[in-house]
């Protein structure tokens, strides 16, 4: 195959439900030529709660689908998965370029930090991980992090509570510990965090936020710059959007995190 062809080939992105899809926007913005091939697993999500090997299992079929789709990359979208399936995807992957919301936010994190003292929020299989550690650690060993899970806020952002009296109160409390710290930034860990933004921004003012769908969408237009993945292409791009359900009010969720409307959705059972 030429290399051209290869390169039109659309990027594999995946979470376990419409999380992922902050991801996809922010791919969207920074690299508006390439296709998207999307996987949620809404029918199985959420995968925060959830034990590493049944995650590597749920994983194991998704990069499967992908694969079937022809894709060039693959994007792990989807904190937790990245947090204790990331290796199994990569053996997967073979060769292609497998990038991953933790590597890049780690990296965000250190080039952000001035003390080198960071602060991690995420879900609770994300913390218990302490995978956002171990890959900041890898970069630089002195770095301190404080991690903190943050179980209540998936729910309160898909209820559509961004800027809501309870989801204030719920953010406060566990900023608490983190604030008592001196970090001086705070890690978004969780695919759903980035539309909590403004509201951390109100709570935690002096802090610095790393929202890891902008790192991971600049670490994949760089990866496919070095491997000469860019799609050449300038005809609109395609974006195709898989789910293992459809949930009720799955669309308006949906399009609160893709930030405009979301067409072409398939459902498709895995497993
Ligand atoms: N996508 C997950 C993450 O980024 C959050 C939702 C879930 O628990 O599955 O960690």
């Amino acid at each position: 195959m030429s290399s051209s062809a290869l390169a039109q080939r659309p990027i594999g992105v995946f979470d376990s439900g419409v999380g992922g899809l902050t991801v996809v926007r922010a791919l969207m913005e920074r690299l508006p030529n390439e296709n998207i091939v999307y996987f949620g697993d809404t029918a199985r999500v959420p995968y925060g709660v959830k034990s590493r090997s049944t995650i590597e299992t749920f994983t194991a079929q998704i990069v499967e689908f992908l694969m079937q789709n022809e894709v060039k990359a693959l994007v792990i979208a989807c904190n937790t998965i990245a947090a204790v399936a990331g290796q199994r995807v990569r053996q997967m992957a073979g060769a292609m370029p497998v990038l991953d919301v933790i590597a890049a936010g780690a990296e965000a994190a250190l080039a952000t930090s001035r003390n080198h003292h960071i602060g991690i929020i995420a879900t609770s299989t994300t913390v218990n991980s302490n995978a956002y550690a171990r890959a900041i650690h890898a970069h630089n060993p002195q770095a301190r992090v404080q991690s903190q899970a943050c179980p209540l806020l998936v729910p309160l952002v898909e209820e559509g509570w961004l800027d809501h009296e309870v989801t204030r109160l719920t953010v406060r409390e566990y900023l608490k510990p983190l604030l008592a710290e001196d970090i001086d930034t705070l890690v978004l860990g969780c695919t759903h965090y980035p539309l909590l933004k403004p509201l951390v921004k109100q709570e935690a003012p002096r802090l610095q936020l790393v929202d890891s769908a902008t790192t991971t969408a600049e670490a994949a237009a760089q990866a496919l710059a070095a491997a000469g993945l860019l799609n050449p292409d300038p005809a609109p791009a395609d974006y195709r959007f898989y789910v293992s359900d459809i949930p009720l009010r799955f669309q308006t969720i949906g399009e609160r995190f893709l930030g405009r409307s979301l067409e072409q959705i398939e459902m498709m059972r895995l497993g």
